[in-house]
């Protein structure tokens, strides 16, 4: 009798990029072309999702009445569909590395001794600010770019001290819901009121939104304009570059 071989399943941790299908990179195509099975979150587009026509689809964000999976069980899944010997794709919104908790799922994978990569995606910040045409640095206006998370629960504890103000760009992924409160830390923390600020929502995505405001008028400019997530926002002198709603809606119909 053959000796048993074991399964040598495998998992690829893909950045999917911020909405527009047309930013997946070669190797993200070419990964989900050879999956058999895709693990994913709620805000892929159905389009990126027909790069892996052979594959099983398991949605993440939609266990449990609608309720996302919780991670220590999406890390057992991984390993366990990698153990029965698939191919398995685990694809992410714009980049795994980036708030996207892909450390966690390549902890798991490692611990569980189960072969892991990851092939990075165009973050929301690049791809929302490409398209609102805001370089995120600039000769003239801003010589470093820190990405943070607004997350509402633990905004006290942050400390964002040097990473805003003259010659530096501030981009809040998550920061929509509570800009009030992120705009009065800041404020606090010593920034001018009239830094100017962007709101990008939708980036790359069909109805994306750049929206221009000074710090002071953030949150009154999100409730205002009745913005939604996914949205950014950018703050810094580099805001203020760019091009108006109008403008970009218009640019946006030659894309
Ligand atoms: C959990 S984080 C995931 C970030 C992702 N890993 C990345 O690299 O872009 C989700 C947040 O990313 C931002 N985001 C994602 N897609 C976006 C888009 N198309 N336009 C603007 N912001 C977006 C929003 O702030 C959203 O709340």
């Amino acid at each position: 009798m053959a000796p048993s071989v074991p399964l040598t399943g495998r998992v690829t941790l893909v950045g999917a990029g911020p909405g527009a299908p047309d930013l997946l990179t070669i190797r993200a195509v070419r990964a989900l072309a050879v999956a058999d099975v895709v693990v994913h979150d709620g805000l892929i587009d159905p389009a990126v999702l027909d790069f892996a026509p052979g594959a099983r689809r398991v949605d993440v964000s939609k266990r449990r009445a609608r309720h996302t999976l919780p991670q220590d069980e999406i890390g057992a899944l991984l390993v366990a569909e990698a153990r029965a010997g698939y191919n398995v794709v685990r694809l992410k919104g714009g980049d795994p590395f980036v708030f996207g908790r892909g450390g966690e799922e390549v902890e798991a994978l490692l611990a569980a001794g189960v072969a892991v990569s990851v092939v990075p995606g165009v973050s929301a910040a690049l791809g929302a600010a490409a398209g609102a045409l805001i370089p995120l640095t600039h000769r003239d206006h801003a010589s470093s770019v820190s990405f943070v998370a607004g997350t509402c629960q633990n905004l006290a504890e942050q400390d964002w001290a040097g990473l805003a103000g003259k010659g530096r760009t501030l981009v809040v992924y998550m920061g929509v819901t509570n800009s009030t409160g992120i705009a009065d830390k800041l404020m606090a923390d010593g920034l001018a009121p009239e830094t100017p600020c962007a709101i990008l929502e939708r980036g790359t995505l069909p109805g994306a939104r750049a929206l221009r405001t000074l710090l002071a008028d953030l949150g009154r400019a999100v409730e205002d304009n009745a913005v939604v997530s996914p949205a950014l926002l950018v703050i810094g002198d580099v805001a203020r570059l760019g091009t108006a709603v109008d403008v970009l809606a218009a640019f946006q119909e030659f894309a």
